[in-house]
């Protein structure tokens, strides 16, 4: 099976990359990756593959290699909710262009594709109501990037209902694990504290995300590609609801700080208040099960990848500290 897997020098597209060369031992993978501040070649170091420096937007290109491809799991975005706050334009070209280009592409080819979303497309669920997002629940986006991702979600609809392109959409709760770029909550606070600075918790720290280990978000992108109903959209998560405070605590913990040794600082414009997901039919139709469900074992391998990564992760540290520093103060 031949793969094309878009952004898989960022995070998630990385282990994905990883774990398919490890359990399909048919696959042929190619990455397309334009490699911008998010994505690392050495985030593939050891992985078979066939990587292309480009554009999801390159129309050309993306034609090129799709028509090479049995399915595409499209997961390049801009990804960072405060970098779409403080400059929106490229969220609109790599998310919502870049997924036209994809659709054309595959629509043209007749390639199957998997378009990897969010769960901030549904916007934010009050604190202590027992309501989760589901597959039905209305979009509602809060912010430039889950309103760029919104609208990619939507052309995907389109193109199916009014092309029939073959295509699943996944909308995944909020991942942890290695190879997350240090302007991500759960890095930054680890590596703030290698580099002994304290955790920095927007607002009152109160908000809530559900998170998943990024391998069970890959094991379940392709249960959806080898069951998933087709035209079919399927929420991901896996019961990890917690608030921001109580994981910069375990963090503290983990690495033998006490657990109130924190900042407050600004927070964010439009900051969703909290994101849970209901992924019954991901389990009753497909038999997907998570693998990860201690989140404080999860987070301890996490620290311990950051503490011996930190040749990955240095080179990024000090640029994405002074981007921040413009936007927060300590309260
Ligand atoms: P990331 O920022 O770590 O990686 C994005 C990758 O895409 C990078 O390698 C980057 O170089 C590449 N890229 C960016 N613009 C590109 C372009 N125009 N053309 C080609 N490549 C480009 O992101 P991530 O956290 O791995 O997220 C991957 C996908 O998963 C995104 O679609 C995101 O919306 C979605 N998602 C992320 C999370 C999360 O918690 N991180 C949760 C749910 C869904
Ligand atoms: P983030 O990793 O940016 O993911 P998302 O915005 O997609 O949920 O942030 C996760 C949560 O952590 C979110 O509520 C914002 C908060 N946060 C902080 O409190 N401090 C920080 O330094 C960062 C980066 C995020």
């Amino acid at each position: 099976m031949r793969v094309l897997v878009t952004g898989g020098a960022g995070f998630i597209g990385s282990n994905f990359v990883h774990q398919t060369l490890a359990t399909r031992p048919d696959a042929e993978v190619t990455v397309l990756d334009a490699l911008t501040y998010a994505g690392s070649r050495s985030s593939l170091e050891g992985a078979d593959v066939r990587f292309v420096e480009g554009l999801v937007q390159d129309g050309a290109l993306v034609d090129r290699l799709v028509g090479e491809s049995d399915v595409v799991v499209h997961f390049a975005a801009e990804s960072h909710n405060d970098n779409s706050l403080a400059s929106p334009g490229p969220f609109v070209q790599t998310n919502v262009v870049g997924t036209y280009e994809l659709l054309e592409a595959v629509r043209r080819h007749d390639v199957r594709y998997h378009h990897i979303s969010t769960d901030e497309v549904y916007g934010d669920l009050e604190l202590d109501v027992p309501d989760r997002f589901t597959e039905a629940t209305p979009y509602n986006p809060s912010s430039p990037y889950s309103s760029t991702k919104g609208a990619s979600d939507l052309l995907v609809r389109a193109w199916v209902r009014s092309f029939g392109v073959r295509a699943t959409i996944s909308n995944c709760s909020n991942n942890y694990g290695p190879r997350q770029h240090v302007e991500k909550f759960i890095p930054r606070q680890v590596t703030n504290l290698i580099d002994g600075v304290r955790p920095r918790l927007y607002g009152d720290g109160l908000n809530v995300r559900d998170w998943i280990h990024v391998d069970d978000h890959n094991s379940a992108v392709w249960a959806i590609i080898d069951r998933g109903r087709m035209g079919e959209t399927y929420l991901i998560g896996a019961d990890g609801e917690v608030d921001n405070k109580t994981v910069v605590a375990e963090i503290l913990t983990l690495m033998g700080r006490e657990p109130g040794d924190f900042d407050h600082v600004t927070d964010r414009p439009g900051h969703d208040r909290r994101y849970a997901i209901d992924w019954t039919r991901l389990r009753d139709e497909l038999g997907w099960q998570p693998q990860y469900r201690d989140f404080r074992s999860g987070l301890a391998a996490t620290i311990d990848w950051y503490r011996a990564n930190e040749d990955w992760w240095r080179p990024q540290k000090s640029a994405t500290e002074a981007r921040y520093a413009t936007a927060e103060q300590v309260l």
